[in-house]
Order: structure tokens, then C-alpha cells, then sequence
């Protein structure tokens, strides 16, 4: 049976055009502050702009490595896209380029593919230049459920990637993956997404919202076969400082150590991703735009 698994965390968007108006009255502050008052005005105008407008175009790749097997898969995760009013198809095809260099074996696509607006899908046309050995396979996230369900479930049916949503595929012999609906405005099955997954294979299993680990895992973590968990959502927060970490509440209920890197669930592996796009403020701060390049033995 479909099932809910937590709560959203943010009932609804503030609008971007809101969050750039409030950058641009901030940057006029501040320059009139350095005009008038000091010049210590003009550090955090520079690090208003830096974050608006330098380190989104930032693209970092993160590599993780996993397990102690014989056999090795080497798998490119990227998540949270959001195609909209910040990024658009030059930094999708960007995107396509820097992961091609990695020559992964496999392609995870981890959701929130859109900021919000159907009309945004055309920009993610590059995705069909994605080519891996063992195939590309993505799953929605709350951003494309929320207002264009309909026309992202057409865009990946044309498209030729598959949407891995509540049901499993196998990539090869031995290697399976499986991808749960969005929790917040989709139907997640995790029942459903793990049953077709032979025991003794690698599951790559893919939960937009890493809420959904704990409940994934207490499923798998008795099968013979390793699991690893892809998650994205929490885009590192976005906006960090130093000692703190994320400075805005994270869109999940596992805490605020849940930002970004790699944790457990019932000894399964679950990689967080840091997202390679932004929704609400335009800004990153100490948290670029992330690949993730993860190399299992298993
Ligand atoms: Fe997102």
C-alpha cells in the first residue's frame, strides 16, 4: 500500500522574483553603507554577490568510496536540478560534460529536476545526451511533483531515461535499480519499489527525500545482496558558514547533521548529495553546485 512518510517541511514557494528583489535591495544597502559609514561594509556586499552570482556556477564533483567486494561499479549521482529562473539548458549540457568525463558505468538522476514551472522540462533536453554502459534511470522529487506531475511523467516517457518510481529495474546481471515516488506530493510504495529486486544483487536504490532511509532500510538490511541509498533534497542547505553548517532549516525530519556527505541506515550506506541546482534563494554559500562520483565493491 502507498504510504506517507513524513510531513513537508515548507507548506508552500516564496516566489525567486522575491528573493532576487531581496538581493538587490541588499546589495544598494550595502554599497550605500560603504559609501557613507565603512569600508567594512564592502565584505559582505562582496559576499552577497559571490554567493548570488559566483559559486552557483561553481560545479564540484564528490567522490565516494564503498564497500570491500571483488566487483567494482562506478556510478554518477546528480539530484536537484531545478531548472527554472536560475539555471538553465547551458548548465544541464554543463552538467552532461563534467559527468561524461567521470565515465561512470551508471547514471542516477535523484529528482527536483524543476524549480516549479512545466515549461522549464524543454530546458532538460541534454539529459538524453547522458551515456553509461549500464543505462541512466531517474526518479522525480517534490519540486516536479508538486505542479507538474503530468507533464514530467510525459517528458521522461519521451525522453528514453526510465523513471525508477516505486518499482525496480535490472541494469545487468547482479546489479538492480529501484527508486521510490516522492513523499510529499507523490505516492511512495517502498513495498512496492524493493519487491522485484533478486536478493543477492546490488540494489542502487534512489529516495529524493532522505526521510525515507530509515524505512527503506529497515526493509533491505536483512537481504543478502549489498543496498546503497541516493538521496538529494537537502542541497547541503545551500548556505553555510563555517563552524554552523547549514544556516536554513533542512527540508526533513532527520536533523541537521543530515546535510550532505555519506551516513548509515541499519549499516546501509546512504550518499546525500548536495544537489546541483537551487530553489528558493538563488544564492550557495561554501556549498557549490555537487556531482557525486561513487565507486561501490560489492
Ligand atoms: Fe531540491
Amino acid at each position: 500500500m502507498p504510504a506517507r512518510y513524513s510531513k513537508p517541511v515548507y507548506g508552500h514557494d516564496i516566489p525567486w522574483w522575491v528573493y532576487d528583489l531581496t538581493i538587490a535591495a541588499g546589495c544598494l544597502f550595502f554599497a550605500w553603507a560603504a559609501n557613507f559609514v565603512t569600508a567594512w561594509a564592502v565584505l559582505p556586499l562582496l559576499v552577497l554577490l559571490y554567493g548570488s552570482f559566483f559559486e552557483p556556477h561553481l560545479l564540484k564533483t564528490t567522490r565516494y568510496a564503498v564497500g570491500t567486494g571483488e566487483r567494482s561499479l562506478k556510478i554518477a549521482f546528480i539530484s536537484d536540478i531545478h531548472v527554472g529562473p536560475y539555471k538553465g539548458r547551458a548548465w544541464v549540457k554543463r552538467l552532461v560534460r563534467e559527468t561524461q568525463v567521470l565515465a561512470p558505468d551508471i547514471i542516477l538522476l535523484g529528482g527536483d529536476f524543476l524549480h516549479e514551472s512545466a515549461r522549464d522540462l524543454r530546458k532538460l533536453e541534454p539529459l538524453k545526451e547522458f551515456r553509461a554502459p549500464l543505462g541512466v534511470y531517474a526518479i522525480l522529487g517534490n519540486h516536479d511533483e508538486y505542479k507538474a506531475s503530468k507533464e514530467a511523467h510525459a517528458w521522461f516517457a519521451a525522453s528514453g531515461i526510465p523513471l525508477v518510481e516505486n518499482r525496480s529495474l535490472r541494469a545487468k546481471e547482479g546489479v538492480s535499480v529501484a527508486g521510490a515516488d516522492d513523499d510529499w506530493y507523490g505516492e511512495t510504495d517502498l513495498e512496492a519499489a524493493f519487491k522485484g529486486i533478486p536478493s543477492d544483487d546490488l540494489a542502487l536504490v534512489m529516495l529524493h527525500n532522505p526521510d525515507l532511509a530509515p524505512h527503506a532500510a529497515k526493509l533491505m538490511k536483512d537481504r543478502p545482496g549489498a543496498t546503497i541509498f541516493f538521496s538529494g533534497h537537502a542541497h547541503g542547505g545551500q548556505i553555510r558558514l563555517p563552524i554552523i553548517g547549514a544556516v536554513p532549516k533542512l527540508p526533513h525530519h532527520l536533523g541537521r547533521e543530515y546535510d550532505r556527505g555519506i551516513f548509515s541506515f541499519d549499516d546501509i550506506p546512504l550518499v546525500l548529495g548536495a544537489g546541483a541546482g537551487e530553489s528558493g534563494p538563488r544564492a550557495r554559500l561554501f556549498c557549490p553546485p555537487e556531482i557525486v562520483s561513487v565507486t561501490v565493491r560489492f
